[in-house]
């Protein structure tokens, strides 16, 4: 199969097949993503949280996200690769944003970078596309700003803050983003925002009129015990699988059932 383009992304708008997508952080996780068939594979910040251990994703550096986005390019044969601009990758201005995204092209193999905001990003939108960088735009709930949102809230649930929302939305289009990432919007207002835009738009907590799904690989393989977001939704609980697993292990080097014969050299 070859790989997924961004024109592949915008055809199954077109075409109203709905698209999917994962996140993944290393090599081993990405080639199960990539052989289930999913079309992209987000190497999240939230790797910070799932994978680091810590409180939320500001403390991930472009560096530790450059080394996970390679582990992920390594595995991904057929899915496109988005790498996720940390915090303070792009803030600080349009030229380091622009860098710091060529960088997950060019070091790590990924095919397009995601960046949270709207308006204020986007003339680096512009400038990274301009640069032949596809930009994935994300708005919504954006957790590099928890401090300025006061938490994991869903957002445009006023009117103004719905308008201000589906604005948003054309302005990253126009910028030239080739898709648009929704986090934690009321489900009407996805659907209206779906229905407006021609790029695509991919849901994570904004119901299911999305042109495409995403979700956390560690929440929907229950590797993420901390909290499930409403939106998510666990298909496996691969903590206590492991868990078993390795108490079994223990037991049985305990008895010396293991290693047997089978296990040993002769
Ligand atoms: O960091 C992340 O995992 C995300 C998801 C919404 C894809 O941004």
């Amino acid at each position: 199969m070859p790989k997924i383009t961004i024109q592949d992304f915008l055809r199954k708008k077109t075409e109203k097949k709905k698209i999917t997508l994962l996140t993944a952080y290393d090599f081993p996780f990405a080639k199960i993503v990539d052989e289930a068939g999913i079309d992209g594979i987000i190497v999240g910040d939230s790797v910070a949280m799932v994978v680091q251990g810590l409180e939320n994703t500001l403390p991930v550096t472009m560096y530790e996200m450059i080394y996970h986005t390679k582990l992920v390019s390594r595995a991904a044969t057929n899915a496109m690769v988005i790498g996720d601009l940390p915090f303070m990758s792009y803030q600080a201005s349009v030229e380091e944003g622009v860098r710091n995204a060529g960088r997950f092209i060019k070091e790590a193999g990924a095919s397009a970078v995601k960046i949270e905001g709207g308006a204020e990003v986007a003339e680096h939108i512009r400038r990274m596309t301009k640069s032949d960088i596809p930009v994935m735009a994300h708005i919504g709930l954006t957790p590099q700003s928890i401090h300025r949102m006061g938490g994991y809230k869903v957002q445009g649930k006023t009117e103004e803050s719905a308008k201000r929302l589906l604005e948003e939305a054309h302005i990253t289009e126009d910028a030239g983003a080739f898709s648009l990432l929704l986090e934690a919007i009321p489900m009407g207002l996805a659907k209206r925002i779906t229905g407006e835009l021609s790029i695509p738009t991919i849901g994570i907590g904004a119901g299911p009129y999305c042109d495409g799904q995403v979700l956390v690989l560690h929440d929907v393989l229950g590797l993420f015990e901390r909290f499930l977001p409403k939106f998510a939704k666990r298909y496996v609980n691969l903590k206590e699988q492991a868990l078993t697993a390795i108490k079994t292990f223990r037991e049985e080097v305990e008895t010396g059932t293991f290693p047997s014969e089978k296990q040993s050299f002769k």
